[in-house]
C-alpha cells in the first residue's frame, strides 16, 4: 500500500500500527510517497531497490525486516525459532553487502533473541519489535551528537562539498554529513553546500538537494566532474561525506566517487571530513581492501535513472556502488563520541573506548 502525504516531520522509517512506513526514495524529488509494508518480501525488495538506503537507515531497515520475517513463525521452542531467525537474517544480509550498519542492526537483533532465549517465543518476538524501535530512536540521538561535534569544524560562510546523500533520508531524521550542515546553520554559520549529482543513481541531485531545500540550506547542484574546477577556483572550503563502512585503520567505503573527491581535496589542500556513527566501523576488517563492494545492475549506468537510454544497450559496463578512500586522504572522522584526527587505528581505538 502506498500513499502520498505532505512532509511534516520526515522519518525515513517508522512503525505505525505494527506496519512499517518508509519513504519511497526512488520517487523523490518528484513525489513524497510513503510505503506501508507488512511482509519481509516487500521490505527485502525495498532495500535492494533502494527505496530505503543510506547506511544508518539500513541498520534500522534490517532490524525492522527481521520483525516482519519472524512475525508469522509458529515455532514454540527457542531452537526452532532460532533456526527461522537465522534464515531470515541471512536473507536480509544478502540484500546489500557494503554498509556494515545493516549487519550491525541484524546482529543486535540476533543477540537480543539469544539473550532472551529462556522466554516464550511470543515474548521474544515482542522484544525484537522493541529492539528495532530502539535502533530507530538511538539513531536520531546519535546523529544529533555527530552534528554537534562536526559543527565545531565549520566556519561562518564555509562552502561545503558533499557527495551522495548522508542526510535525513539516509538516517532516521537528521543525517550525518548533512546533520553537521543543519547544526552549523542552526548556529548561524551561513554556509553553502555544493551537492555532487552522484551518478549513476543521482542521490545527490534527487535527495540531497531536495532535503537541503526543505531545510532551507543554500545548495548548488553540480555534476560530479565539476568538483576539480570548483576547488581550483577556490569555491570549496571543506568536503564532508558519510560512510558505509570504516575499516580498523580508518579507510572508508562510501558512495562511488567519494575517493575522487578525497584525491582532489588533498591536491587542493582542502580538508576532507567523514561523518559516521560508530555502527559504521568494522573492526574485524584491517583495511579498506577487505570491504566488500556492491556491484549493481548495468541498467543503472546505461540510462538516466532507468528512463532515458544514454548508451548502446550492449556496451560493456561496470557499476561498483562504492569505493574506498584511504585514511591518509581523510582529515578527520566525525563520530558521536568525538572527532578522530588523524583518522588512524590508534585514534579510532581511543575514541571508541571513551566512556
Ligand atoms: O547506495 P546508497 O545510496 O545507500 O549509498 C549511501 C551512501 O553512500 C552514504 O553516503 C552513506 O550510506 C552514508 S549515509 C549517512
Amino acid at each position: 500500500m502506498a500513499y502520498t502525504g505532505r512532509l511534516r516531520k520526515v522519518k525515513t522509517i517508522s512503525w505505525q500500527n505494527n506496519k512499517l512506513i518508509i519513504i519511497d526514495q526512488t520517487r523523490l524529488p518528484g513525489q513524497l510517497r510513503y510505503l506501508c509494508i507488512d511482509n519481509l518480501k516487500t521490505m527485502f525488495m525495498a532495500i535492494k531497490e533502494m527505496k530505503i538506503r543510506g547506511a544508518p537507515a539500513l541498520a534500522a531497515a534490517g532490524a525492522c525486516a527481521v520483525v516482519l520475517g519472524i512475525r508469522k513463525s509458529k515455532a514454540k521452542k527457542y531452537l526452532d525459532f532460532k533456526k527461522e531467525l537465522d534464515k531470515v537474517v541471512a536473507h536480509i544480509g544478502s540484500s546489500r553487502p557494503t554498509a556494515v550498519n545493516l549487519f550491525w542492526g541484524l546482529e543486535r537483533m540476533v543477540k537480543q533473541a539469544q539473550y532472551n532465549s529462556n522466554k516464550p517465543v511470543k515474548k521474544i518476538k515482542e522484544i525484537l519489535l522493541k529492539e528495532s524501535k530502539a535502533i530507530i530512536q538511538e539513531d536520531s540521538l546519535i546523529c544529533r551528537k555527530i552534528a554537534r561535534e562536526g559543527a565545531r569544524l565549520i566556519k561562518k560562510g564555509d562552502n561545503i562539498l558533499t557527495i551522495c546523500n548522508a542526510g535525513i533520508l539516509a538516517t532516521i531524521d537528521y543525517g550525518t554529513a548533512l546533520g553537521v550542515i543543519y547544526e552549523s546553520k542552526k548556529q548561524g554559520k551561513n554556509i553553502r553546500v555544493f551537492a555532487c549529482e552522484t551518478r549513476p543513481l543521482l542521490q545527490g541531485a534527487r535527495l540531497t538537494t531536495w532535503e537541503l531545500k526543505k531545510m532551507r540550506v543554500k545548495v548548488t547542484l553540480i555534476c560530479d566532474n565539476m568538483a576539480a574546477s570548483l576547488m581550483e577556483n577556490k569555491k570549496i572550503d571543506k568536503v564532508i561525506t558519510g560512510a558505509d563502512r570504516v575499516a580498523a585503520n580508518g579507510d572508508v567505503a562510501n558512495k562511488i566517487g567519494t575517493y575522487n573527491m578525497a584525491v582532489l581535496a588533498k591536491f587542493h589542500n582542502i580538508p576532507f571530513y567523514v561523518a559516521a556513527p560508530l555502527s559504521s566501523f568494522d573492526f574485524k576488517l584491517k583495511t579498506g581492501k577487505d570491504i566488500p563492494i556492491e556491484q549493481r545492475d548495468k541498467k543503472e549506468v546505461l540510462s538516466l535513472f532507468f528512463k532515458q537510454p544514454i548508451a548502446p544497450k550492449n556496451v560493456n559496463v561496470i557499476n561498483p556502488a562504492f569505493d574506498i578512500t584511504p585514511h591518509n586522504l581523510i582529515t578527520a572522522i566525525i563520530t558521536e563520541k568525538g572527532i578522530v584526527r588523524p583518522a588512524d587505528k590508534a585514534n579510532i581505538k581511543r575514541i571508541v573506548n571513551l566512556k
